[in-house]
């Protein structure tokens, strides 16, 4: 069968999910992640764009083995200069210029001529040429372009020593059949298209990303760009998960296939979840908490009797284990580990010490503990500890029918001094992080908070979703517990904690 390549950009596109940012170390733990599901190449960032992210991509290319290793660049020498410098440590370096090619953004954006923008995207591969033999030109909004402009700049732009040529539909306007037809334009018309490798890159605007990524494989795309889960700018890009398990499942409809780890495909998905702090809805396609349960009785019935009845795929062939062994407070070491390792969590002993305790705690007060559980006190662990420049130490709430809600809230701050506040609020939780705002000296607007259950049963841990908007931007904040206030206070300090590693990291990059 003929190969997919595989170009994974949650690093850069997924990144700019509002919120979403992350540190140079939570971007190269999910880039080692991605060479071991398997993908061909890693966009690690947008170099130009910040002391920060040129770090990061530089590290992931120094340190990140096996894979190309690619960042993005406007076609103009500064950017193509740091893209170069940071990714030419890498096994195979590659760069990633992007330039409009609809008239819409040549007008709105670069108020210059078809003929004056082909010319400079021209320039720019000339320009990458001398650096790496591997460049990218993407033809940004080519989804609403003039397809005789189009063509005629994919065809400049290979003459001129583009490696890989990519067609994004920007804004996610196309359907599957019109970027079918595109696709297969420039297959069948652009006369040296046989010297680049196609590729495609879609938007979600209108949930057509995965069905125009398909199509344009159908008409002779060879290498798709995606995110894990499906992020990106706005509704978001092509999920790598989608796509990769439809080539999968219709091997005869499509003729090609990807080197992807599938088995590697869940954990990938609860890692960007864990370190971008945001959730995957419970039914999206393949790593939705729901995507393999069956609710309905006729259902459940049918799946007993042969899973293939309201099952196309094998869970176990995505990552998924089903739940098997309930845990309790008397489960031992051995037997904790032992189920870790079937989740196939890698965990050193430290770290299992600690998670162990946990546990214990955890099935103290909640007498049965699933492999949900155990999933969610893993992902908290998957914070490095550095990161933790404010402790929770203690709290208290009062609520009730006859009085203000009121929470004290003492914390340990960054220089291990310990400090206590009160303060009342609508709710406890509202209480609770007017006090943690006192202490910690900053103002957040609460933008979103939202909160679901891990597992079934009244005893069930409870996963709080929240986004702050403070001076210093967005940023997401994630906490699990069976108590749901103490939920709520984690998610917030992780939010904090998250925005105070960004400002040591921007910090360190600028001294
Ligand atoms: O959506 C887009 O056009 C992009 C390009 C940089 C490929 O993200
Ligand atoms: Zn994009």
């Amino acid at each position: 069968m003929e190969r997919i390549w595989v170009f994974d950009t949650t690093l850069r596109d997924g990144e700019q999910v509002p919120g979403a940012k992350l540190t140079g170390p939570e971007k190269l733990e999910i880039a080692r992640q991605l060479a071991v599901l398997g993908v061909d190449v890693i966009e690690a960032g947008f170099p130009a764009s910040s002391p920060g992210d040129f770090a990061a991509v530089q590290t992931i290319a120094r340190e990140v083995r096996g894979v190309g290793i690619t960042a993005l660049a406007r076609a103009v020498k500064a950017d193509i200069d740091a893209v170069w410098e940071a990714v030419r440590e890498a096994e195979q370096p590659q760069i990633h210029i992007v330039l409009g090619v609809s008239d819409i953004h040549l007008k709105g954006k670069f108020q210059r001529s078809r003929a004056e923008i082909l010319e400079m995207g021209v320039a720019a591969v000339r320009y990458a040429k001398r650096l790496t033999p591997w460049v990218q030109y993407s033809t940004e909004d080519a989804g609403r372009a003039d397809l005789a402009y189009l063509t005629e700049t994919v065809r400049a732009v290979i003459d001129a020593g583009a490696t890989v040529v990519n067609i994004p539909d920007t804004t996610g306007f196309c359907d599957p059949q019109e970027f079918g037809r595109i696709i297969h334009t420039i297959k069948n018309e652009v006369p040296n298209i046989d010297r680049a490798i196609l590729s495609v890159h879609c938007h979600n605007d209108l949930g057509m990303a995965t069905a125009n990524t398909l199509a344009a494989i159908k008409n002779g795309a060879r290498r798709i760009e995606v995110t894990i889960n499906g992020l990106g700018e706005r509704a978001g890009n092509t999920a790598l998960e989608e796509v990769v398990m439809a080539l999968k499942v219709k091997p005869e409809f499509y003729g090609v296939e990807t080197h992807i780890r599938t088995e590697e495909i869940a954990r990938t998905s609860r890692l960007v979840s864990t370190m971008t702090g945001i959730w995957v809805q419970p039914n999206k396609a393949i790593v939705g908490a729901n995507a393999f349960a069956h609710s309905s009785g006729i259902h459940q019935d049918g799946v007993l009797k042969d899973r293939q009845t309201y099952e196309i795929i094998d869970p176990r062939s995505v990552g998924i284990t089903e739940s098997r062994m309930v845990l309790t407070a008397r489960s031992g070491r051995h037997a904790v580990r032992a189920r870790i390792a079937e989740l196939g969590q890698p965990i050193d002993d430290a770290t299992f010490e600690q998670m162990y305790q946990q546990f214990l705690d955890l099935a103290d007060r909640k007498k049965e503990v699933y492999d949900e559980d155990l999933l969610a006190l893993l992902s908290q662990d998957e914070h490095p500890q550095h990161d933790q420049a404010y402790e929770l130490v203690a709290y208290e709430v009062t609520v009730g029918s006859d009085r203000h809600p009121r929470a004290r809230v003492t914390l340990r701050l960054p220089d291990q001094r310990e400090m206590t506040a009160e303060a009342a609020g609508s709710g406890p939780v509202d209480a609770a992080y007017s006090a943690m705002d006192q202490i910690i000296g900053e103002k957040a607007r609460l933008l979103e908070f939202s909160m679901q259950s891990v597992t079934e049963g009244i005893d069930a841990q409870a996963r709080v979703s929240i986004r702050l908007d403070s001076d210093a931007g967005l940023c997401i904040g994630r906490g699990v517990d069976s108590d749901v206030v103490l939920a709520g206070i984690k998610a917030y300090l992780d939010a904090w904690n998250r925005w105070a590693a960004r400002q040591r990291q921007e910090a360190r990059k600028w001294a």
